[in-house]
């Protein structure tokens, strides 16, 4: 295969504005934070500047909005083991973000479940215009318990009736973004007239979940509305992924399952939503411990292992899939079922140890795979096997880029940036340069 005629890598740095992102334990690491503190922006310009050397699409922001409660009815193990706690608040980086750099994206994950959509838009359409058409949206509904108490809920509205919800949100949203025409800002001085209101449509919605008379109270920003990211696994949410988002992440333990996932959404996007096969990107979930020498990164492999304390472990399964794992015994086989929290993750997990789901995984395995980087693959070693496996991935599992999953920070986007990067652009396999002005430009390329 030619290098031009080779699939592209797009590639988001998967993390969170937290002490510990997806690998549990994470803070402890010697090679974590190294003189920085995740909750000041010289941590996140840094970041940035490393994503942006490393040629990546974006930054992916995952976020909750609550620590995790499903583990023997509490927090207390989330707290105690910094189980993705503290997290603070994604969209408040965003600009920091991108001021740092000029092609970066920044990926937000925000819960339409307790927002207004009017807020929303407005919140998102403001993100646009200061990180200059560099915002996605990742859009979530909060699946989790802990989520809804702290809203002051007692009940969860379960997966399908959040789904219809989150329809009808989108909706709400899509109206207020379009609602200004591109025309509608005159700014004529001389006349005194800035706007022209027949062309600032006053948005008039009266549904099932939300009302909303007036009109959108942001001027069009630079890509019109949020690249808008979804990670939805279930069979609905499939389908709100396949109608709605422009990159959809997801995670799978091998490449048999890679190539399902996206036959499925092929299909999907072809028959059910009249989008053709490719304007979506599909991105897999990886995580990466590059060195120089295989031993070096089997040694760095070791060290994220040893950091993960187990009752962490079972906090946060229990608090991602909804079921309280302290009332299983650690040795008992989990059971493909279905769960009230993130249906594909708990399925992926399912899959790790055995690409046809038949050897059992106990509870303790489960928790550990699963807290070391939510049963993604883990690829570790040099830079050429790692870029041999993301080929890999590309050509035969459907990917069309990956999100890679932060385990000591800032360290290993900068091993990545510096190992890897050169690697993939030797082969053909990732941009030399930016090529688009919005994310959108850039994402949807290739
Ligand atoms: C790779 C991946 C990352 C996700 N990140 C988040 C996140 O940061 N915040 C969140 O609330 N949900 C997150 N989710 C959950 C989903 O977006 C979705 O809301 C959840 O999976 C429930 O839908 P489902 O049962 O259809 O999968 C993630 C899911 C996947 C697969």
């Amino acid at each position: 295969m030619s290098n031009a005629s080779k699939k592209q890598a797009h590639l988001l740095g998967f993390i969170q504005h937290g002490v510990n992102s997806h690998a549990t334990g994470m803070w402890r690491n010697v090679q974590d934070k190294v003189n920085y503190d995740f909750s000041t922006p010289s941590y996140w310009r840094h970041m940035a500047q490393t994503m942006e050397r490393g040629y990546f699409d974006a930054m992916f922001i995952a976020d909750e909005l609550a620590p995790y409660s499903t583990y023997e009815n509490s927090s207390d193990a989330t707290v105690k083991y910094a189980v993705q706690c503290p997290t603070h608040e994604p969209s408040t980086i965003a600009t920091i973000v991108t001021g740092a750099t000029e092609h970066l994206g920044v990926g937000v994950t925000l819960s339409t479940m307790f927002v207004h959509p009017y807020s929303m838009s407005r919140l998102l359409s403001s993100l646009d215009h200061l990180t200059e058409g560099r915002v996605a949206w990742n859009v979530v509904s909060s699946y989790s318990k802990s989520e809804w108490e702290a809203y002051g809920h007692v009940e969860m509205t379960p997966r399908g009736e959040r789904y219809e919800k989150m329809e009808e949100y989108m909706d709400v949203c899509y109206q207020l973004w379009d609602s200004w025409e591109p025309d509608a800002i005159v700014a004529d001085k001389e006349s005194g007239i800035y706007a022209d209101p027949e062309k600032v449509r006053i948005v008039e919605h009266d549904g099932k979940y939300f009302k909303c008379h007036g009109r959108h109270f942001c001027s069009p920003s630079p890509q019109g509305r949020p690249v808008l990211w979804q990670a939805g696994s279930s069979d609905r949410g499939r389908d709100f992924a396949a109608k709605h988002a422009e990159a959809i992440f997801a995670v799978h333990p091998n490449v048999e399952r890679m190539r399902q996932y996206a036959s499925d959404l092929d299909e999907r996007l072809e028959t059910k939503f009249n989008r053709a096969p490719g304007s979506v990107k599909y991105i897999y979930g990886l995580q990466t411990v590059v060195a120089e020498t295989r031993s070096e990164a089997e040694e760095k492999y070791e060290r994220i292992v040893s950091c993960i304390p187990l009752e962490g472990a079972l906090a946060w399964i229990s608090g991602h899939f909804g079921l309280d794992f302290s009332t299983m015994d650690l040795d008992e086989n989990i059971k493909n079922i279905e769960v009230p929290g993130i249906q594909g993750l708990f399925e992926s997990l399912i899959y790790a140890k055995d690409p046809e789901g038949k050897i059992p995984l106990t509870v303790k395995e489960a928790a550990l795979i699963y807290a070391q980087g939510m049963g993604m693959p883990r690829l570790v070693g040099t830079a050429k096997d790692i870029a041999d496996q993301m080929e890999y991935f590309m050509d035969e599992g459907g990917a069309d880029g990956f999100m890679l999953a932060a385990t000591y920070t800032p360290g290993c986007f900068e091993d990545f940036a510096n190992l890897v990067t050169p690697e993939l652009q030797r082969r053909g396999r990732l941009r030399t340069e930016y090529s688009g002005k919005t994310l959108r430009q850039n994402l949807l390329q290739g």
